[in-house]
Order: C-alpha cells, then sequence, then structure tokens
C-alpha cells in the first residue's frame, strides 16, 4: 500500500524490501553518496505533535538526501494552537499538494484517520500507544547487521511495555520474523494481554535476560503513566535497570539496544549504553537508512514495475 500506518500483520515479504534497501542506503550515507534525484519534485511535510529528536530529524535527513523538499511543521507555532483539528490540518497540507505525510500524534489511531482523508502517503512517526513502525524496521535492520537475519534469534524487550510504541511495532515485526521474544519487567508495566501478541513474560531481568540474543531497553514514560503507577527512579533501577551484573546472564556478545531517548541511571546504567555491546548509535544511523528507504519505497508505491 501507498502508506505505513503499522506492522502488526505485515508479512516478511514487505518487510524484507524495506531492509534490502536501507541497507543499501546505510551504505551510500557511509559512502556520502546518495541519489539526490531520486526523490526530486516530491515534497514531504513532517507533522509532529509530539517532542521528537531522532525520529523527525532523521525523516528530514532522509528526505533532503534523496533530493525531496522537506518541511517541518511546529505545530508549537501552527494554527492548531487556534484551534484548528487535526483533520483540518492535515486536509490543508494535503490542498498544497504534499506527497509524504510524517505524522507522530499523541493518540493511537490518529496517522490511520488521516490516511483516509488525504491523498498523500501517510507514514506513522508514532502513535499514542500504539505503534513506531520505522523504529521497528531500523532495530531490525540493526540486528540483522550483526546476527544476518533475525530467524531464530532471541530478544528480550525490557521495561515500561504498557506504554511502548516501539515494543508494539518491534513484537509485531521480530515474530514476523521468526525471532522469539520476552518481555520483561514489573506487572504494573506489562499489559495483561501481551501473552496473545506470542511472546513469554518475564517479571525479572535474571531470568528474563538468560541466554538472550538482543537486549531492547525501553524508556520508562512516566509522562503517559497514571497515579498509582510511577515508580522511583531508584526503585526502578535497582530492580529493572540493565547494569553489568544483569547483561551477564545474556549471551556472551549480546546487543545491547535502546530506541532512545535514555534515562540513564533509570532504565540502564551508562557503563552498559557505552559499552562495546552497545549499538545504540547504530540504531540513529540506521534510523536514517530507514525512513530513506520509506519515501522511497512510498513514493513509488502504485508505480508500474
Ligand atoms: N526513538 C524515538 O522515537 O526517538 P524520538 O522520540 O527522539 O523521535
Amino acid at each position: 500500500t501507498r502508506h505505513l500506518l503499522g506492522v502488526q500483520g505485515m508479512h516478511p515479504t514487505r518487510i524484507e524490501p524495506f531492509l534490502d534497501l536501507a541497507e543499501s542506503y546505510a551504505l551510500m550515507n557511509r559512502s556520502r553518496k546518495t541519489p539526490r534525484d531520486r526523490l526530486r519534485g516530491r515534497t514531504v511535510i513532517n507533522l509532529f505533535f509530539e517532542d521528537s529528536t531522532r525520529t523527525r530529524t532523521s525523516f528530514e535527513l532522509a528526505g533532503k538526501r534523496l533530493g525531496a523538499d522537506v518541511i517541518n511543521m511546529t505545530v508549537a507555532s501552527s494554527s492548531v494552537n487556534k484551534g484548528e483539528t487535526l483533520l483540518d490540518t492535515a486536509t490543508t497540507l494535503n490542498a498544497m499538494r504534499t506527497d509524504l505525510l510524517v505524522v507522530r500524534h499523541a493518540q493511537s489511531g490518529a496517522p490511520a484517520l488521516l490516511a483516509q482523508k488525504v491523498d498523500a502517503s501517510v507514514v506513522n512517526a508514532g502513535d499514542g500507544t500504539h505503534e513506531h513502525p520505522t523504529q521497528a524496521l531500523l532495530d531490525a535492520l540493526t540486528i540483522r547487521r550483526h546476527f544476518g537475519g533475525l530467524h531464530g534469534l532471541t530478544v528480550a524487550i525490557c521495561g515500561d511495555v504498557s506504554h511502548s510504541r516501539v515494543a508494539r511495532s518491534n513484537i509485531h515485526l521480530l515474530t514476523a520474523m521468526g525471532a522469539r521474544v520476552r518481555v520483561v519487567g514489573p506487572p504494573t508495566l506489562i499489559p495483561g494481554a501481551i501473552g496473545a501478541l506470542g511472546v513469554d513474560v518475564h517479571y525479572t531481568m535474571e531470568e528474563g535476560l538468560r541466554d538472550v540474543d538482543v537486549v531492547m531497553m525501553l524508556r520508562m514514560q512516566r509522562e503517559r503513566m497514571t497515579g498509582g503507577q510511577v515508580p522511583s527512579a531508584r526503585e526502578y533501577f535497582r530492580f529493572y535497570g540493565l547494569d553489568r551484573r544483569r547483561l551477564a546472564v545474556a549471551r556472551p556478545g549480546a546487543l545491547v539496544m535502546h530506541p532512545g531517548p535514555m534515562n540513564r541511571g533509570v532504565e540502564i546504567d551508562s557503563r552498559v549504553a557505552d559499552s562495546d555491546q552497545s549499538v545504540i548509535r547504530e540504531q540513529v544511523e540506521m534510523g536514517v537508512a530507514v525512513r530513506m528507504a520509506v519515501l522511497d519505497l512510498l513514493s513509488r508505491a502504485g508505480e508500474p514495475t
């Protein structure tokens, strides 16, 4: 389809073209040779209703490296503040002949709603607690570069799973690609129905990290929590923080990942985040390549092959 709204239900034959093209864009980025005419004449608008460092910047770089005209809409200084609705904002941007609309919104389902109303291709850049598909693609690409594939690997996704769109998209993508997924965290931050997604659930890091190939840490999303859910940072780190002692129960050389933004000393110890096992910076690098592949493939959707 011409939109990328989520990973749920996506078949490996649709996932792999994104990863393969992103792999070649990663190499081109390293040699600073990207096809600047690929998206010439196309317009990409970044419409972010929530804060972002990595996703917004990498979509902007991705568009520019392929020659698109990229506009960043800053919602804080837009007419949203004068009461304009999400739909009116999107249809206004659509009327300017936008080709790709990259949307982040606090409400789950907002990008899907827009996709029904606009001609532009819509890319979900994170919606509420629902999905963050380009994050899952860049995580998969990072893992694939180290292990050669995803099939048969065991990945532990740790921490605040309840509020994490990153966790949900990763669960869908990794299981679709044949990896085994465990979720690890306090019972208050693991949804009761998560087992229905085909994952194993562990409530201690010592059990959950045993012999895993990849440890994926999540940020504790205090801003999405309600009163009783908020643990203190110190207590959280004591039981669920990733330090060297806990990492030692994973496979030797297991990858340490974090989508960012990181809260050092809350979910992850700095010595682990900055260690040789950490691929956090590579995730950011792959983020640009994946978003180049997404913009490229979506802009070609519907063209004769
Ligand atoms: N991982 C991620 O989505 O980071 P940002 O919120 O900075 O975009």
